[in-house]
């Protein structure tokens, strides 16, 4: 049965959402709103020939007719956007996927977010994202003794993070590979809140986000997005390396999140076959 589905946050993913979408690439899925919170984003939707309804205010959304026909929300927005709507989504009994999952290095809103989401009969769901192996970590994460993600963007992908605030480094100082960070999870993505979702996914999915360790170079000199992922135990070892094109609208984000967050909904949307655990 066709699920009707709304977008949070019309940036960078959610665009590629919607148009993927349009090409008819997602089946039984039908995107019938767009919620974000900036008014002259909403209104640059191109809604010609669509029946999306368009939203830039929370509330109004939520209490309209549209949200209350809903099956499924898909989160590409902010850790903020996750915090302030995700028990209202969960207690309206709707199903979640959450791009921004540097939001549940809260431990104990992650747990009462999964808590409610048993009690009313919802499911969650965080995409790989900007990675790949989170089925594979996932799977050892009894096994393991080790888990690590280096991730190297170039300086302008990692502009406007509070580490800067906090450090001697400059952004715009940086001439050649430095090691901007080297930390567990749970700081990583204080100090990195738009840049290292993938260490939170990683994390949740492993040994959690106080032991996996984390560390981030910036590098003038390269053109991708990079995350190397390194688990250790008694299963054996994962090497994974990721080199992603940055998204050209949003250079912090990697065009493969796009890609993920659209093969999460399509599964969610078409469970009959589905290859990877
Ligand atoms: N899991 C991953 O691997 C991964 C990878 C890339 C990006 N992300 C995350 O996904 C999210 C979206 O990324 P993007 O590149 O599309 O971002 P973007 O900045 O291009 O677009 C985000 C949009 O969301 C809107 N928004 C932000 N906070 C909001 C709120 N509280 N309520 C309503 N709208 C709000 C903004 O106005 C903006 O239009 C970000 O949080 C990003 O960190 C996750």
């Amino acid at each position: 049965m066709e699920k009707k589905v709304a977008v949070i946050g019309y940036g960078s993913i959610g665009k590629e959402i919607i148009a993927s979408a349009k090409r008819q690439e997602i089946p039984n899925a039908k995107i019938v709103a767009v919620f974000d919170k900036q008014s002259q984003v909403v209104n640059s939707v191109d809604n010609e020939n669509s029946d999306v309804h368009l939203f830039s205010d929370f509330d109004v959304f939520y209490n309209s007719q549209t949200y209350s026909n809903l099956d499924v929300i898909i989160e590409c927005a902010s850790k903020d956007a996750v915090k302030e709507y995700g028990k209202k989504i969960i207690e309206s009994k709707k199903d979640l996927i959450v791009l921004s999952v540097g939001a549940f290095s809260d431990k104990e809103y992650l747990a009462e977010l999964q808590d409610l989401s048993n009690l009313n009969n919802t499911r969650i769901l965080i995409p790989t994202g900007a990675i790949a192996g989170l089925d594979s970590i996932r799977s050892v994460k009894k096994y393991l003794d080790s888990l690590s993600i280096t991730t190297t963007k170039h300086p302008t992908s990692l502009a406007g993070a509070p580490f800067f605030k906090r450090s001697k480094i400059k952004l715009d100082g940086i001439n050649s590979e430095t090691v901007l960070f080297e930390g567990n999870a749970s700081t990583a993505i204080e100090l990195f809140p738009a840049n290292v979702n993938v260490a939170v996914a990683t994390a949740l999915a492993g040994i959690g986000l106080e032991k996996t360790r984390v560390r981030i170079i910036a590098d003038p000199l390269i053109s991708v997005n990079k995350h190397e992922i390194v688990a250790k135990g008694s299963f054996g070892e994962i090497h994974i390396i990721v080199q992603n094109i940055p998204s050209p609208s949003n250079p912090k984000t990697s065009y493969l999140a796009s890609l993920s967050a659209i093969e999460c909904l399509r599964s969610l949307c078409n469970e009959s076959f589905r290859i990877g655990t």
